[in-house]
């Protein structure tokens, strides 16, 4: 079976950490906002902004908000993906209606609609021959990332995306096992302990041969560590403060 274009795109994915000094022309950045757009949203609420960053020296310190990393400063542009349910505290406060906001699934609609736009995002991008890597180091500070970028109430940052002509080519990160992901019918248990332990070695030969910092651990390792302490802490009285109390 011969795979469309879209379906050799997306299974072509890898991030982009390096780029080559080269500016994306305005049209495509406007391509690639447009794309996010169209990414279906939960009840058409739309409820994301996209801010793209140029200038050297914001995204220095953005760089550094998000942990240091140095792509975010390198690479040709840096959009900042936000929930965003600014706009629609205007109409309620216009139309002098209730604005009932403060329950947990709104924030999973805001996360939601804005992480679909910025993956058509990235995939426009790659149909343009660019590459990118997502940042969620955008929420290590997020405080400071909203006071930087001048954000509402009502607003969250959710992610970065770096974009840029690729320097490297870098191998494609394996992916869990087909049947690991895929159920029929209900839930199987059981192939998950097969999946694991397949990824695992694949992982491990992965991260050890690999040309880029190559590592000697496999996934089950990277993954216990990863969750065995809190992360972003902070971000639970961030999005408290920005109006999200998540009843
Ligand atoms: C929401 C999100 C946030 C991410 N944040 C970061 C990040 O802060 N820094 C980074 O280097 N990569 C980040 N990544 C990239 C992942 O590490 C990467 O997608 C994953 O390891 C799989 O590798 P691949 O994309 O090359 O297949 C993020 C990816 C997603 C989807």
């Amino acid at each position: 079976m011969n795979k469309p274009p879209i379906t050799e795109l997306i299974q072509s994915h890898r991030s982009t950490r390096t780029f080559k000094n080269i500016e994306i022309p305005r049209d495509i950045v406007k391509e690639i906002i447009v794309s996010a757009q169209w990414a279906p949203t939960s009840h058409n609420v739309q409820a994301y902004s996209i801010i793209s960053i140029t200038n050297q020296e914001l995204r220095g310190d953005l760089a550094n908000l998000c942990g240091n990393q140095k792509y975010v400063k390198e690479a040709p542009i840096f959009f900042v993906f936000v929930a965003d349910f600014y706009p629609h505290s205007l109409v309620s406060q216009w139309e002098e209606t209730p604005f009932e906001m403060e329950e947990t699934e709104n924030l999973i609609v805001g996360a939601v609609d804005t992480a679909l736009a910025a993956q058509n995002a990235l995939l426009t991008a790659r149909a343009y021959e660019l590459g990118g890597v997502m940042i969620g180091g955008i929420r290590n500070r997020a405080q400071e990332v909203a006071a930087l970028l001048n954000l509402p109430k009502w607003t969250f940052p959710v992610m970065g995306l770096c974009l840029g002509y690729p320097q490297d080519v870098t191998e494609q990160k394996p992916r869990f096992p087909f049947y690991g992901v895929h159920h029929e019918d209900c839930y199987n248990r059981e192939n998950i302990i097969s999946a694991l332990n397949e990824y695992d070695k694949d992982m491990l030969h992965y991260y050890s041969t690999r040309q880029v910092n190559p590592k000697y651990t496999g996934w089950i390792t990277q993954m216990t560590n990863y969750l065995s302490s809190p992360r972003r802490q902070e971000l639970t009285m961030f999005l408290k403060n920005q109006g999200f109390q998540m009843k």
